[in-house]
Parts: C-alpha cells; sequence; structure tokens
C-alpha cells in the first residue's frame, strides 16, 4: 500500500473513491459540504432522506455524482462530534476500509484527517495508515489457492490546507512502521516447522543484507556454551532444531552514543517441554517467538526510517519440546550471570532464554534495555487482549513506554515491580526458583528477570495478551511493533 499526503479540492480530486464524514444528525463535514455544494445538494438530500444519518461507523457508497472528478464517494458517519473518541476514531477507519476494499476502487482520498477525526491530526494519520495496511495484509500465504488481493493500492491523506513537513514526516513513520509491523505479523503466523530458530536467523541476516545500516549475527550452541549461558541452553536440550542467539545492531548515529537493547523471546513453539502443555490451544505457541518478531519488525522500521540513534536486537531463540534429554522439573542450571537457578516447571522457559540474553545484552552498554515476551498466561489474565504488561525499575521509562502507547494505539499497563514479591521466587537448593506460584505470576516472572538487569535501566512487556488473535479471526498482530518504533522515534527527536 501506498501512501501520500496533500492538499487537495474535493471536487477536482480524481480517484477511485473520495471518503468524506458525515456527523450523526446529518450535519456535514468541511469537505462534504464542498461536494455537496459541486453536486448541487446531492449529499444533503441523502440525509433529508434518511439515507444515511451519520451514525458512528455506518457508510454509504455513492457512484458517478454529477459535478465531481471522482468515481464514488464514500460517506461515513462520524456519530455526534461531542463523543468522537479513539475507540470510535479506529472504529470508523475499519468501517471505510472494509467498505472500500469491497469496490474495484484502486485508489481512495480521505479528507477524515483533519476533517471530523478530531484534533489529533497525527494520531490519525498513524491509525489511517495502520488500519489501512492491516486490511490489505493477507494470512493466506500457505493455501494451495490464496486470495485474490484487493485492488485498493494507494491512499491519499487529503487535507484542506498545504500539510506541513511534520505531518509529512509522521506519514512517513507511519509507513515504515506498517511495514515492521507486517513483517512482525507475517513470521508470527507463520507455523513452527517452517519458523525454527534457524529460519529467524536467516531473516535477521536478510535484514542485514537489505539495510547497510543493520549489522547481524549470530551465535551457536557451541558459542553461548563458552559464554556461560547454561540457563538458555537447558531450555533447547530437548530439541532437534539447533538453538540461536541473533544480535542485529542498527548503527543511525556515532559510535559514541549508547544503544537502546531490544531483547525478544523466540521459542518458536513452546510445548512445556517435560512439564507438558495440555492439548487445547497448544498449536498457539507456535506465537510464542511474537517478541523476537517484534523487535525484528522495529529493526526494520528503524532503518526504513533511517533514525539518527543506536538500537540493538537481540534475540534468544529455540524450541521448548519434551523427549529424553529435555530439561527436568528439579533440575539446576547456571546462568551467565552466575546465578543458579532451580527448574520446577519446564514450561517457564521464556524466562529461563531471556535471563541469558539480559546478561549478554550488558556487553553492547545500553542507555535502557528493553525485552519483549510472550511471558506468561497470567498477563492475559490481569489485562485480557487490549493492554501488554510493562514493568520497569526505572519511572521516566515507565512514563516513556506508556506515552509512545499511548501515541501508537498500541497500550500497555503497569504493574508493580516491588521487592515485597521477590521472595516468592527463594529456592532451598538454587539462588532461585524459576516459578513463584500462581498468585501474580506475571510479576514474578519479571521479579525473576529483574534479578539479572540490575545494572542498566530495564523494562519489561509481557504481551502474552496482545501479540495474537484466537478464534475465528487467529492471526499475529504485530504489536507492540507500533509502541516501541513510536519510542524510539521520540527519542530520536529528543537528543
Ligand atoms: N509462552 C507461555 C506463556 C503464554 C501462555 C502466553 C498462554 C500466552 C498464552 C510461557 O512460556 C508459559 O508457559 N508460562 C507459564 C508460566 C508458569 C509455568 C509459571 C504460564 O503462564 O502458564
Ligand atoms: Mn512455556
Ligand atoms: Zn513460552
Amino acid at each position: 500500500m501506498e501512501f501520500s499526503i496533500k492538499q487537495s479540492i474535493p471536487e477536482k480530486q480524481r480517484s477511485g473513491c473520495l471518503v468524506v464524514g458525515v456527523y450523526e444528525g446529518g450535519k456535514l463535514t468541511a469537505s462534504a459540504q464542498i461536494l455537496n455544494k459541486a453536486t448541487k445538494n446531492a449529499l444533503s438530500d441523502l440525509v433529508a432522506r434518511r439515507d444515511i444519518d451519520g451514525k458512528s461507523a455506518s457508510t454509504l457508497l455513492l457512484h458517478k455524482l454529477p459535478g465531481i472528478a471522482a468515481e464514488r464517494v464514500l460517506l461515513v458517519g462520524l456519530g455526534k462530534a461531542s463523543e468522537m473518541n479513539n475507540k470510535a476514531r479506529i472504529e470508523i477507519l475499519h468501517a471505510t476500509f472494509s467498505k472500500l476494499n469491497a469496490t474495484p476502487a484502486k485508489d481512495a482520498t480521505l479528507y477524515l484527517i483533519e476533517d471530523g477525526m478530531g484534533k489529533d491530526t497525527g494520531w490519525a494519520i498513524r491509525q489511517t495508515v495502520f488500519v489501512a495496511t492491516e486490511h490489505a495484509f493477507r494470512a493466506d500465504t500457505l493455501k494451495s489457492k490464496p486470495a485474490k488481493a484487493a485492488s485498493l493500492k494507494s491512499i491519499t491523506l487529503a487535507t484542506l490546507e498545504k500539510p506541513s513537513s511534520a505531518l509529512k514526516a509522521i506519514l512517513e513513520y507511519a509507513t515504515a512502521t506498517a511495514h515492521g509491523m507486517d513483517l512482525a505479523k507475517k513470521l508470527g503466523n507463520l507455523p513452527g516447522n517452517v519458523c525454527t530458530p534457524t529460519y529467524l536467523a536467516s531473516q535477521a541476516i536478510s535484514l542485514g543484507k537489505t539495510h547497510k545500516s543493520i549489522k547481524a549475527t549470530v551465535l551457536e550452541e557451541k558459542d553461548m556454551r563458552k559464554l556461560g549461558m547454561g540457563s538458555f541452553l537447558s531450555v533447547t536440550r530437548g530439541s532437534e532444531q539447533p538453538a540461536k542467539l541473533i544480535t542485529m545492531e542498527y548503527r543511525g548515529t556515532d559510535k559514541k552514543h549508547k544503544p537502546v537493547v531490544l531483547v525478544g523471546k523466540g521459542i518458536t513453539f513452546d510445548s512445556g517441554g517435560i512439564s507438558l502443555k495440555p492439548g487445547a490451544e497448544m498449536d498457539e505457541m507456535k506465537y510464542d517467538m511474537c517478541g523476537a518478531a517484534s523487535v525484528l519488525g522495529t529493526m526494520q522500521a528503524i532503518a526504513e526510517m533511517g533514525l539518527k540513534l543506536n538500537v540493538v536486537g537481540v534475540i534468544p531463540s529455540c524450541e521448548n519440546l519434551p523427549s529424553g534429554t529435555a530439561v527436568k522439573p528439579g533440575d539446576i542450571v547456571t546462568s551467565m550471570s552466575g546465578q543458579t537457578i532451580e527448574i520446577l516447571n519446564t514450561d517457564a522457559e521464556g524466562r529461563l532464554i531471556l535471563c541469558d540474553a539480559l546478561t549478554y545484552a550488558a556487553k553492547f552498554h545500553p542507555e535502557t534495555v528493553i525485552d519483549i515476551a510472550t511471558l506468561t498466561g497470567a498477563c492475559v489474565i490481569a489485562l485480557g487482549h487490549v493492554a501488554s504488561g510493562l514493568l520497569s525499575n526505572e519511572e521516566k521509562l515507565t512514563k516513556e513506554l506508556l506515552a509512545a502507547g499511548e501515541q501508537a494505539h498500541d497500550r500497555a499497563w503497569q504493574l508493580p515491580l516491588w521487592e515485597d514479591y521477590q521472595p516468592l521466587l527463594d529456592s532451598n537448593f538454587a539462588d532461585m526458583q524459576n516459578i513463584g506460584g500462581r498468585a501474580g505470576g506475571t510479576i514474578t516472572a519479571a521479579c525473576f528477570l529483574a534479578r539479572f538487569t540490575k545494572d542498566y535501566r530495564w523494562a519489561h512487556l509481557d504481551i502474552a495478551g496482545t501479540a495474537w488473535k484466537s478464534g475465528k479471526e487467529k492471526g499475529a498482530t504485530g504489536r507492540p511493533v507500533p509502541l516501541l518504533t513510536q519510542y524510539l522515534v521520540n527519542l530520536a527527536q529528543k537528543s
């Protein structure tokens, strides 16, 4: 999908379809009024005849209106101006693109950004790009006969005044972010027999080939053994697929600037191991690499933007499977940090690979470290499928990530990381155990990671509830690429 933003005169604009808003009760937006005039009251007649009532996210498609250059006009209901909120805005965009994709129009011109969607034009631009890209996404590439792609190829965001360079930059960043989400979704949806640790490593290497600013390197199990990553290596013991530790270094500015390090959980299939999961919906554990996918997507997005900062992506990747050689409940392993861990449940494997990756991350002298992981089912219970869980050892970083989530409409919610929870991880035989019991499962998982991140500013995003959708709409969401990318954009603009 191509996007552009420009000043445009509604009645003169050549386009497969113009999209203009109508408020509940029939009040026309400024651009709808202009079209109404050019069409000798075609729109106000439709309102009078109650063909459109302006109810939020309702639509009416019109063909060949007299007096205008475009082939079609899509009227979109905006609801009551006083009731407009972000949820309504998103629904309006979904209704718009569902309708547009059902037409043969190759291009569309939207007058909604400044005219009906409220004051935050930047927010509206980002969401238009994200929703349009989502509607163009195809999840059926592995079917023998994939559905035909929609005809819509190009979107113009029309403004009534000349768009500022700031708005143009927002559009450019949103487009790169949407491409990053697409990559994260594509990788997330791939089955475990295709998307192995080796496959993820090859994706990183090809990202390094496409973007000169990215240097990708892959450590093998023998390298990890030398580094003493006994915790990470214990998880891969039951698998035939070799584990990989993938690193992508993005250089956008002088070496002297410390990087942000993103660490993504890359379990390409999580069966639970010897602590085997129940069978129902176990297929969804192919999504246990969505943290890794979000790191790849974010790295691609910032490279496409050419952001002026340094970022390192680190992905520990392996499978978690049972076998005669698999790690067992009760086994004690030594992490790269030297701390010993009693593995009481082999299904709490994410923290076991992340802890060594987080120790490894210190080698990059990070400004900040953020890990992203489908870490706990408890997070889905706590926050559902709306917000990602956020836990951090620094207040300022927490605020910045929460704000970026709001800006990108990829929201997170903070949970406490208080010392009071730490004793739940005490073990009789090792420095810690890998589970803290059912209560506060997301918090104790983060408390475990906190024992490996004492030397730097760190935040943990638990995306167990937000990285993919189940049921009829099963599929990866591309989250939290928008949040992470927005955070990095904000950081680059500050420095
Ligand atoms: N990958 C899972 C977490 C998960 C489960 C995400 C369901 C999304 C949906 C993780 O490795 C896991 O199995 N966690 C356990 C931890 C427990 C054993 C302490 C969990 O949440 O049950
Ligand atoms: Mn698990
Ligand atoms: Zn897992």
